[in-house]
C-alpha cells in the first residue's frame, strides 16, 4: 500500500514523519517544495503536484491551512480528485468547515473515492509523538480499514458518524479551547490588577481543579510572558470563524464565544501589522494591557 501526504506544514510534516518512521512507503507534496525536502532525505518521494501524488497513492492524508487550501488541493484542476484511483481513500485532517468536508466527500464519492474527515486535537509536540486525538467522520467501514494508520498518528481515535461529524466535533472542542483561554486571560488580569503577587498567583491558579490541562500549559506562557506559537493565534482566529459560521447556519447563540472572537480579532490585527506569529494564549497579554497592566 502506497501512502500520500499533502500539506507538510507544522502538523503535516510531523505526521508524515511518523508514517515514514513506521516503515510506510510515502509520497509527499507541499505547495512550497522546500518544506518537503527534509522528508525526502528520510526516504519519501516528492510529487510535483497533488495530481501526480494521487495517481500513485492508495491512501492520501492531508493537513492543510484552511478551507481555501483544501478546495485548491482537492478540487482544483491539478488537484487530488483529478487523478485519484477508484477505491482510494482520503484521510483529511485539516480543521475546516464541516460543510466543506461534506462537499469533498460527495465530490469524491462520484469518482469512487472514499473520504474521512479526521481533524486532530493536540499540537506539534503531540503530532511528533503520535499522541494526537483524532475525530473521524465518514463511513464506519472505511474508518475501520484506516485504523492501523490512524494509530500511528494518534493516541486516541474516535469515530463520530457520517461525513462532517469529525469536523463538527473538532469545532466544539476548539470552542472550549478558545473560550477557556480567554477566561484564563481575564482571570489573570483581574488577579494581577487586584494586587495578587503574580508568580504566586499563577502557581496557585494552576493547582486548582478549575484549570484544564490546556489552560495549565498556557499559564506557563503567562508566567514567562512569552507566547511562542504552539497553536498560532491566526489559526485560533480562523477556527473561531468556522465556529461562528456553523453556529449562525444552525441559529445557535454563542455569546461568550462571540466576545472571545473580538479579542482574537484585535490580537490578529496587531500581529498581522507587526508581522509576528504568537500563540493564541497571547490574549493573556492583551487582557493585561486592556486592564492597564504591563
Ligand atoms: N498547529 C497546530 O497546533 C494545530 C493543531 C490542531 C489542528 N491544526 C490544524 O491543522 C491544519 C494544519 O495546521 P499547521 O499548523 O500545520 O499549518 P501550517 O504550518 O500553516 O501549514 C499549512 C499547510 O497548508 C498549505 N497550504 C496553505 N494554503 C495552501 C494553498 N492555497 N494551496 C496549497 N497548500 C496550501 C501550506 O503550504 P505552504 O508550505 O506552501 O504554505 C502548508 O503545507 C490547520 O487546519 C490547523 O487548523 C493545527
Amino acid at each position: 500500500m502506497r501512502i500520500g501526504f499533502v500539506g507538510l506544514g507544522a502538523m503535516g510534516s510531523r505526521m508524515a514523519g511518523r508514517l515514514l518512521s513506521a516503515q510506510h512507503e510515502l509520497v509527499v507534496y507541499n505547495r512550497t517544495r522546500a518544506r518537503a525536502e527534509p522528508l525526502a532525505r528520510q526516504g519519501a518521494t516528492i510529487a510535483e503536484s497533488p495530481r501526480e501524488l494521487a495517481a500513485q497513492s492508495d491512501v492520501i492524508f492531508s493537513s492543510l491551512a484552511n478551507d481555501a487550501a483544501l478546495e485548491a488541493v482537492m478540487l482544483g484542476a491539478d488537484g487530488i480528485l483529478s487523478s485519484a484511483k477508484s477505491g482510494a481513500t482520503i484521510v483529511e485532517m485539516s480543521t475546516v468547515n464541516p460543510e466543506t468536508s461534506r462537499r469533498l466527500h460527495e465530490s469524491a464519492a462520484r469518482k469512487g473515492v472514499f473520504v474521512l474527515d479526521a481533524p486532530v486535537s493536540g499540537s506539534t509536540v503531540q503530532a511528533e509523538q503520535g499522541q494526537l486525538v483524532i475525530f473521524v467522520g465518514g463511513e464506519e467501514d472505511v474508518y475501520e480499514r484506516c485504523r492501523p494508520l490512524l494509530a500511528v498518528l494518534g493516541a486516541k481515535t474516535f469515530y463520530l458518524g457520517a461525513s462532517g461529524s469529525g469536523a463538527t466535533m473538532k469545532l466544539c472542542v476548539n470552542t472550549m479551547l478558545g473560550v477557556g483561554v480567554q477566561a484564563l486571560a481575564e482571570s489573570i488580569a483581574l488577579g494581577e490588577k487586584a494586587g495578587l503577587q503574580r508568580e504566586r498567583f499563577l502557581q496557585v491558579l494552576s493547582e486548582t481543579a478549575v484549570v484544564s490541562p490546556s489552560q495549565k500549559a498556557k499559564i506557563e506562557n503567562a508566567r514567562k510572558k512569552e507566547y511562542p506559537p504552539a497553536f498560532a493565534l491566526s489559526l485560533m482566529f480562523k477556527d473561531f470563524g468556522l465556529i461562528m459560521d456553523t453556529a449562525k447556519a444552525l441559529s445557535v447563540p454563542m455569546p461568550s464565544t462571540a466576545a472571545a472572537v473580538q479579542v482574537a480579532a484585535a490580537e490578529n490585527a496587531r500581529q498581522t501589522a507587526a508581522h509576528s506569529d504568537e500563540d493564541f494564549s497571547v490574549v493573556v497579554r492583551a487582557m493585561e494591557r486592556a486592564a492597564g497592566i504591563a
